[in-house]
């Protein structure tokens, strides 16, 4: 009997183990970016989650050819006039004032935002392998001429390989993401839900989860089988004890 209570002690004591770091991983995932937002005496005040801008380009026959959803945060390094120095800042974009243009080919697709009546210009290129019907956001490209800037502000990169996608589907994920473009530049996205190729009306198609959400999705799945795990242990340790006692009783 003793014996048995160990194991079942030892298991119970694992599964709780799991399920409580999962609690607290999913805890931290939830809780811990607005309270950074608020709390830390940070030099830079950080903006918090961006708002979600839904983006959608037509095609020669008005019909939808690209269609973005997505929170966009700008982590940029410029030399400030106000601080005369190198300052690294994180901003939101806001949908708001943000005016959307571009461009849908066959191969390629261009997504351009505009913010701020000009001030900043953030562009994306989406590039399509016609022979395996993969998509990929190639390039990243941002200019930008705030108030504090000393001089105008421009980077991009072109061999870049983020939102890999098929054609004809979407691309999904609601983790936050960094994209890293140069030293002076990332980009932090959430919620982004994108399709750059292979519309067949105004929603998107089939999302393709990225593996960020998908693993988010594991944890309530490894909880449960925790769980179904404990009940059995606990179940067959009751039906082994009963049976021990059983015999117990029989050889008196
Ligand atoms: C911005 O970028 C810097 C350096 O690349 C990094 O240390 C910092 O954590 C980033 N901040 C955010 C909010 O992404
Ligand atoms: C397109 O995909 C095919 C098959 O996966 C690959 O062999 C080819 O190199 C790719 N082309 C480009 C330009 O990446
Ligand atoms: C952004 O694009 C607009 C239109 O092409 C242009 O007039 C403006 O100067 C650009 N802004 C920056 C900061 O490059
Ligand atoms: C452009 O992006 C690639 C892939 O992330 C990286 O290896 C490369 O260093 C970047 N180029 C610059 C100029 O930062």
């Amino acid at each position: 009997m003793t014996q048995v209570g160990g194991v079942q002690a030892l298991c119970l004591g694992l599964t709780l183990q799991l399920i409580v770091a999962s609690i607290l991983r999913q805890g931290a995932a939830t809780v811990a970016p607005p309270l950074t937002g608020q709390t830390t005496a940070a030099p830079h005040k950080e903006p918090g989650k961006p708002v979600t801008g839904s983006y959608r380009l037509s095609g020669s026959n008005g019909t939808a050819c690209l269609l973005a959803s997505m929170g966009l945060q700008l982590n940029m390094t410029f030399s400030s006039v106000s601080q005369n120095k190198t300052v690294q800042d994180v901003v939101n974009l806001q949908p708001n004032v943000t005016r959307v243009s571009g461009s849908c080919g066959s191969d390629s697709a261009a997504l351009l935002l505009t913010a701020d009546a000009g001030k900043t210009n953030l562009s994306f290129h989406f590039t399509l392998n016609a022979t395996s019907s993969k998509y990929h956001l190639s390039e990243l490209t941002l200019s930008a001429l705030w108030p504090d800037m000393k001089e105008a502000f421009s980077a991009g990169n072109s061999s870049l390989d983020y939102l890999r996608g098929t054609s004809g589907r979407s691309y999904k994920c609601n983790e936050e993401q960094t994209f890293y473009v140069t030293s002076n530049l990332s980009i932090n996205t959430f919620q982004v839900q994108v399709q750059p190729f292979g519309l067949t009306g105004e929603q998107f198609g089939t999302a393709e989860e990225c593996q960020l959400d998908e693993d988010d999705m594991l944890i309530p799945i490894i909880v449960g089988a925790a769980l179904a795990g404990l009940v059995l242990i606990v179940l067959l340790a009751y039906l082994i004890g009963r049976k021990r006692s059983q015999a117990g009783y029989q050889t008196i």
